[in-house]
């Protein structure tokens, strides 16, 4: 990978960080006219290097080590202790801090990868898992590259989906019950003709499939989880929290291992009578092209011994082997997450491009 490379992807991720997190957007565009910085990347495996994983590993040791200057600039560092972040350019002090830390950086970079485990893509996967469930159907959920595991759990959330606009009403969904001392709300904006759930779906029987799981009971497992969240988001923090106390009480089972390879077998464990619903989010494009594709056959298999339906939250930009429908790879906002619906009914594939949202989802604009 040249420095022209790592400068784009650096570009890309400012781009992709966008208002929500001018911290991150600030780094990745002050990284990406610094191949100096920018070549820390390389000490990543090739297919993890991706900016993210850089900030994660720099967050990593401030959350865990309090006398570090660069904290001053990280809003969830401060915010709580009623500091505000000084103001100017905090790329001075990021760029002094992966200096001075470049050994400690370098083997982070080496042997982790990025977890990020959001539960707000749950509100993006709720309509489709809703509309597979409505012929009273019951799910069986796999979800492949799970992390750890959060949203496997999206029956245990509550929902609120507002017009973004300012029009229509308010839809609320979901649970209002405590698990584990804690409520997760998930808020998410709509526009468009959002299939707006009446009810969680029944999910009978759920998986995850994850080459490195996170374990939710592990203090440094979930110390990880909050290193990948981006720190202008002090509300993702909160969620996560939440979403983790709940899943502490009942862990979803997660299967240690790779989504094209052990695909066929984690399906073999799920009930056969549910109806199968595979999620991906934001894992596939961590796998090169013909992986990607060797992905999509395997669904493909399976589909020859059960109906299945398979949403994908993905980047097109960065997926392009999928089967999006025709244009979805040139949309103007092909950077951003999009939703890909297909089904296969006794082994007849339907494709379908349902939405652009936000990577977190925080907002859904059906297609
Ligand atoms: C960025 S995280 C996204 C986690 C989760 N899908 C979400 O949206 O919150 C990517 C996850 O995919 C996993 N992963 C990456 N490549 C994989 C592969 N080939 N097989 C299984 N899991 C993989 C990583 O370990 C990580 O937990």
């Amino acid at each position: 990978m040249d420095d022209e490379e790592l400068a784009r992807r650096f570009r890309e991720s400012a781009r992709g960080a966008g208002r929500r997190a001018p911290l991150y957007r600030r780094f990745g565009e002050a990284i990406a006219d610094d191949p100096e910085t920018a070549r820390l990347l390389l000490h990543a495996p090739a297919d993890q290097r991706m900016p993210v994983l850089l900030y994660a590993c720099v967050h990593w040791i401030l959350l865990r080590e309090p006398g570090h200057e660069l904290r001053r600039w990280y809003p969830n560092l401060t915010v709580r202790r009623a500091e505000k972040p000084p103001g100017g350019d905090p790329y001075p002090a990021f760029r002094e801090f992966c200096a001075r830390n470049e050994e400690r950086l370098a083997g982070l970079l080496a042997e982790r990868t990025t977890q990020t485990n959001e539960v707000g893509r749950c509100a993006l996967f709720l309509p489709v898992l809703a509309e597979v469930a409505a012929g009273d159907r019951p799910i069986a959920h796999l979800d492949v590259g799970a992390s750890a595991g959060l949203n496997l759990l999206l029956d245990r959330y509550r929902y609120r989906y507002e017009p973004d606009d300012g029009t229509g009403e308010t839809h609320t969904v979901g649970g209002s019950s405590t698990i584990g001392g804690s409520t997760v709300e998930l808020v998410c904006g709509t526009r468009g003709d959002v299939p707006l759930p009446r009810a969680v779906p029944p999910i009978a029987d759920r998986i995850g499939l994850d080459q490195s799981p996170i374990d939710v009971t592990r203090t440094a497992d979930a110390d990880w989880l909050r290193a990948c969240v981006w720190p202008d988001q002090a509300d993702r923090f909160d969620r996560l929290d939440r979403a983790l106390a709940v899943a502490s009480v009942d862990p979803p089972p997660i299967v240690r291992g790779d989504l094209v390879d052990d695909l066929r077998a984690t399906v073999a464990r799920l009930d056969p009578d549910a109806h199968l619903v595979v999620t991906a989010s934001w894992v596939l494009n961590y796998l090169d092209a013909e992986r990607r594709r060797a992905f999509v056959d395997t669904l493909d298999a399976v589909a020859a011994d059960r109906d299945l339906t398979w949403c994908a939250a993905e980047s097109p930009t960065l997926t392009a082997e999928l089967p999006w429908p025709a244009g979805v790879a040139d949309h103007d906002r092909a950077h951003l997450t999009h939703l890909l619906r297909v089904d296969w009914r006794a082994g007849h594939r339907t494709v379908a491009h349902l939405a652009v949202a936000h990577p977190h989802g925080y907002w859904l604009h059906w297609a």
